[in-house]
C-alpha cells in the first residue's frame, strides 16, 4: 500500500521539522532528560494524529525514547506530506498522505492497528473505535486521546459497552483544553482563514458558532482582528459568558442573514444546516473548526447549489438556485489544519507534553489502571505548566509557611 505522498519531500520536512524542534523547548527536554533511561524500549506505539511538524517532534520523542512508532494521519486532508516523507525517511512506519478518500483513510489507521500497538495515540478516537470494533483491542494495554470530540466518543463507547483498555483523557488536562484548543486554535483558525480567502476580517459580521474553549479563542481572535463577533451557543450559562464577554449572542435562525463569515467550534452535527444555508447572505463563508466536517451540512449545500467550482485552493463556491454564492472552506473539515499547518509548536509542546508523560505512565501503571477513560494525573499537568514557564523564563512564587498556615485556618 501507499505509504506517503512523494518521498523525495523529506529534506523539506527535515526542515520544517527542525523549526517546530526549536520552538517546542518543554517537549523536547522532556525527551532529552528521559532518553538516557529509554523508558519505551521495545514498545510498538500506535499514532493516529494529524501528521505536521509539530507531531513530528512529537514522534521523534517516541523513537529516542526506545518506541518503534507507527503513524497514520487523523484526517484525510491534514497531512504535511514534506513530513511524512520525513518521519518515513527516520525509520518511522507512516501511511499518510493529504487528500485521502475515507476508505484510504481508514485503511492507513488499520495498518496501524494491525502492528500490534501495545500503546495507541488517538486524535478524535477513529483509533481506538476501530480497534474496539474490528479485534484490534486486545494486545493494547492503554491508550490516550487528544481531542474534546474523541473523548466525548470515548465516553459513550464506555457507557455501552465498555473499554477494553484504560485511556487517558489528554485533552481534558489543564495544560491542553485552556492553550491547544483556546489560543492553539483561536489562532491557527484565523490564520487558515486568512490564508484561504485572502478576505479582510476588520468591520465583518463573524459568527462564531459554540462558546467553548474553541469557540472563545476564536472568538477572541476574530475581535482582535476588528470583527463584530456573534456567538451562538444551545448552552445558557456559555451564552451568559459571551454576552458579558461583549458579543452579540443571538441563534443561527437570526445569525444566519447577517454573518459575513461563520465558523462552527461545537463538535456537533448540522449546526450550520439547510434553512440557515437559505438565509444567508450572498458572499457569505463558511468555515468549520470543530474535529469532523458534520458542523456545516455539506450535503445539504451540495443538492442545494445548481453549481460548484473551486475558486481558490481549499474555497468552494456554490451557486444557489436564485444566484447566491456561499464558499465554504475546506470542504468543511477542520479549517485551521486543511487551509494553515494547525496549532503554532509553542501550544502543541503542552499538549504532546501530556501525550509523553502520559504514555510513559501507561508504559509503567497500564496493568493497573481500570479499563476506563482516566483522567491525566494531576502531577503531570502541573510538570507541563512549570516546564513551560520555565521554557519562557518566568519565575513563580511560593506560599510561605504563614500562607500555608493561614490557607488551613478556620477561626476568624
Ligand atoms: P466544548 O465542549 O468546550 O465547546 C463546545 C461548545 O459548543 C459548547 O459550549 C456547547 O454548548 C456548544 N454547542 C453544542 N452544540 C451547539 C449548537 N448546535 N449550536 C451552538 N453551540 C453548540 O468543546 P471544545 O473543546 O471547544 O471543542 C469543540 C470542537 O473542536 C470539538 O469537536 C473538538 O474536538 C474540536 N477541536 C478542534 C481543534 C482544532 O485544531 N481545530 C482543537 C481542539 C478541539
Amino acid at each position: 500500500m501507499k505509504r506517503v505522498a512523494d518521498e523525495s519531500l523529506a529534506p523539506r520536512g527535515a526542515i520544517n521539522f527542525s523549526w517546530a524542534w526549536r520552538h517546542m523547548p518543554t517537549l523536547t527536554r522532556i525527551i532529552e532528560d528521559q532518553r538516557p533511561k529509554a523508558p519505551l524500549k521495545g514498545k510498538k506505539v500506535g499514532v493516529c494524529l494529524h501528521v505536521t511538524k509539530e507531531t513530528a517532534v512529537f514522534v521523534k520523542g517516541l523513537q529516542q525514547l526506545g518506541a518503534e512508532v507507527y503513524l497514520a494521519g487523523a484526517n484525510p486532508l491534514s497531512t504535511q506530506d514534506d513530513i511524512a516523507a520525513y518521519l518515513l525517511s527516520e525509520g518511522v512506519e507512516v501511511w499518510a498522505w493529504r487528500g485521502q478518500s475515507t476508505e484510504q483513510y481508514k485503511a492507513c489507521i488499520r495498518n496501524v492497528l494491525r502492528a500490534g500497538p501495545s500503546l495507541q495515540v488517538d486524535d478524535g478516537a477513529d483509533a481506538h473505535v476501530m480497534a474496539h470494533s474490528e479485534g484490534y483491542a486486545a494486545r493494547i494495554e492503554g491508550g490516550t486521546e487528544e481531542t474534546t470530540t474523541g473523548v466525548l466518543r470515548l465516553r459513550a463507547l464506555e457507557r455501552q459497552r465498555g473499554l477494553a483498555y484504560p485511556i487517558i483523557a489528554v485533552n481534558n488536562a489543564s495544560t491542553k483544553f485552556l492553550f491547544d484548543n483556546r489560543y492553539g486554535t483561536g489562532q491557527s483558525t484565523l490564520d487558515g482563514i486568512l490564508r484561504a480567502t485572502s478576505l479582510l476580517l476588520a468591520g465583518k459580521v463573524v459568527v462564531v458558532a459554540g462558546y467553548g474553549w474553541v469557540g472563545r479563542g476564536v472568538a477572541a481572535r476574530a475581535r482582535g482582528l476588528g470583527a463584530r463577533v456573534v456567538v451562538t451557543e444551545v448552552n445558557p450559562i456559555r451564552a451568559l459568558e459571551a454576552l458579558l464577554q461583549g458579543y452579540e449572542v443571538m441563534s443561527m435562525r437570526q445569525a444566519a442573514p447577517l454573518g459575513d463569515l461563520f465558523i462552527t467550534c461545537t463538535g456537533q452535527i448540522n449546526v450550520i444546516d439547510e434553512p440557515h444555508l437559505l438565509n444567508m447572505k450572498d458572499g457569505a463563508v463558511l468555515a468549520n473548526a470543530g474535529h469532523f466536517d458534520v458542523e456545516v451540512n455539506v450535503g445539504a449545500l451540495k443538492r442545494m447549489a445548481r453549481a460548484s467550482r473551486e475558486v481558490r485552493p481549499n474555497v468552494t463556491e456554490y451557486e444557489l438556485p436564485d444566484g447566491r454564492r456561499l464558499y465554504l472552506l475546506a470542504e468543511g473539515r477542520v479549517v485551521n489544519l486543511v487551509c494553515a499547518e494547525g496549532h503554532p509548536p509553542e501550544v502543541m509542546m503542552m499538549s504532546f507534553s501530556n501525550q509523553l508523560l502520559s504514555l510513559l505512565y501507561l508504559a509503567n501503571e497500564a496493568p493497573r489502571l481500570e479499563k476506563r477513560l482516566v483522567p491525566v494525573p494531576q502531577e503531570v499537568d502541573e510538570e507541563v505548566a512549570r516546564a513551560t514557564l520555565g521554557a519562557y523564563g518566568i519565575a513563580l512564587d511560593a506560599l510561605t509557611e504563614e500562607q500555608v498556615k493561614y490557607a488551613e485556618s478556620w477561626a476568624l
